[in-house]
């Protein structure tokens, strides 16, 4: 190594704080310090000139690939004409209001409006308090509790930390903190009943559903928030019939729908929004992630035209909405995000994930899917998982000390390309920029087959 790696190894060590680490490990030196020096298409490369496909998409974030020139070139344009002002009080930016008009010409029907955050929590924690306020406005303050799943992801501050339903992201953090509630994940592979079908599971779900809103009270319970396909719990597309067996029983109960589209919005699944996909009726949809291709971070909630009646009622009642961020909207992301939705349409990145997606899949289950070790292929455009298991017949899971899930993407990244050990089971996760094409799709699952061989040999 160099002697500014050493440097920066150094640095990194003694001062760098860094989020979902092993603290103790890598300020000891058991974990790598590994320093990103760029990035072009699919591809990532570090300081020691080593080249990985990043079949994850850093975090199923940088949705048109890296190093893409018109983003670069609108942030750099954006700085040097107006680096900052601020949303308050009416005030806006050409860059925020033409993106705010792009994202609801996007958006499922009967949305209406866009508040911008910057990340996917503080939208998530924005849904939260517009639940409550507009509950308020409708002289219901007693409904506020929030519905969850087990396994879902909404973020990880006190409120979305509380919504996230893993277990990680709750220990010796107090949480999760009421009026948070969680319900039964919709993860088919995992039911307790085998013998149930995909329907009978969804009907199994909607009816828990239903019981926890009659248990606390149906006056109680303001909303329920899910992403379209179950993220970081483990990549799971709902069972059959799911989604609409839910919205039936929220509709019948006047509960709300959060649809937290951080991962899904803007093509993932190969459709614009999964709520489009799953003919979801969602009121507020959280975007993040791919509004930007993450060239700078911005997030947004987007409301529903219904919703947004009762928010705009509050204010003539109460005076302008107590709610802000400094760099709510922020003209520089804002840039970001209008040329990158333009390269989305442009690249038909929504086609790719569909065309592309559905390849990859087909060709990761035909690789992996007898191998004895692999209980489950599974996924929707460009999302997939590979789940393991210690005996297929019995479904019997690995013990978590033996690290099956870190040790395939070990070995994924040892042959090239980075995937994701998903924290909660032994799941192999996969997101791709959405510009992957068919012989980099090859390239993954060549890699992951000889990283499933690896590890197995060692089991
Ligand atoms: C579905 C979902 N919601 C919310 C978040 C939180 O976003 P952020 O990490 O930008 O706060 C994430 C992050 O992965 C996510 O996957």
């Amino acid at each position: 190594m160099t002697d500014r790696s050493n440097e920066l190894t150094a640095w990194d060590r003694d001062h760098f704080f860094h989020p979902s680490t092993h603290m103790a490990a890598h300020a000891r030196g058991d974990t790598p310090t590994r320093v990103i020096t760029g990035g072009e298409g699919v591809y990532i490369v570090d300081r020691d000139g080593k080249r990985s496909l990043d079949a994850f998409a850093g975090l199923y974030c940088v949705n048109v690939g890296y190093g893409r020139r018109e983003i670069a070139d609108a942030i750099a344009e954006q700085a040097g004409k107006l680096a900052y002002y601020h949303a308050y009080v009416g005030h806006g930016t050409e860059a925020s209001v033409t993106l705010s008009k792009m994202i609801i010409d996007r958006a499922p029907t009967g949305m209406s409006r866009v508040y911008f955050g910057l990340s996917g929590s503080d939208a998530n924690e924005t849904n939260i308090k517009l639940v409550w306020y507009y509950n308020n406005v409708l002289g219901r303050p007693e409904k506020k509790k929030i519905i969850s799943r087990w396994r879902g992801y909404h973020g990880s501050g006190v409120m979305t930390g509380s919504l996230t339903g893993l277990e990680l992201f709750h220990k010796a953090f107090d949480l999760p903190r009421p009026p948070i509630l969680h319900t039964e994940a919709p993860y088919f592979f995992r039911r307790a009943d085998r013998s149930m079908s995909e329907e009978q599971f969804s009907q199994h779900c909607a009816d828990k559903l239903e019981e926890m809103i009659l248990a606390e009270g149906p006056d109680t319970v303001a909303a329920f928030i899910g992403e379209p396909v179950l993220g970081t719990g483990g990549i799971v597309p709902p069972p059959a019939g799911y989604w609409e067996k839910i919205q039936a029983v929220l509709t019948k109960y006047d509960v709300l729908l959060i649809a937290d589209e951080v991962v899904t919005g803007f093509g993932r699944l190969g459709s614009m929004f999964g709520s489009d996909h799953y003919g979801m009726k969602p009121d507020l949809i959280t975007i993040a992630k791919g509004l930007t291709s993450a060239y700078a971070p911005l997030s947004g909630t987007i409301v529903s035209e219904t919703m947004w009646r009762v928010l705009e009622k509050g204010s003539d009642m109460m005076g302008p909405i107590g709610h802000g961020w400094t760099y709510s909207a922020h003209p520089i992301c804002a840039a970001a995000g209008v040329a990158n939705l333009a390269l989305i349409d442009e690249m038909g990145l929504v086609d790719n994930a569909r065309e592309t997606g559905a390849y990859f899949r087909a060709a990761l289950t035909e690789a992996l899917a007898g191998h004895r070790l692999v209980g489950e292929v599974r996924g929707e455009g460009l999302m997939a998982a590979v789940e393991f298991v210690e005996d297929k017949d019995d479904r019997r899971f690995f013990p978590a000390e033996a690290k099956v899930g870190p040790r395939l993407s070990a070995a994924m990244l040892e042959r090239g390309v980075i995937s994701r050990a998903m924290p909660q089971g032994d799941i192999l996760g996969f997101a791709p920029p959405l510009c992957l094409t068919r012989e980099e799709a090859d390239k993954v699952v060549a890699a992951a087959l000889g990283a499933v061989k690896a590890v197995a040999a060692e089991l």
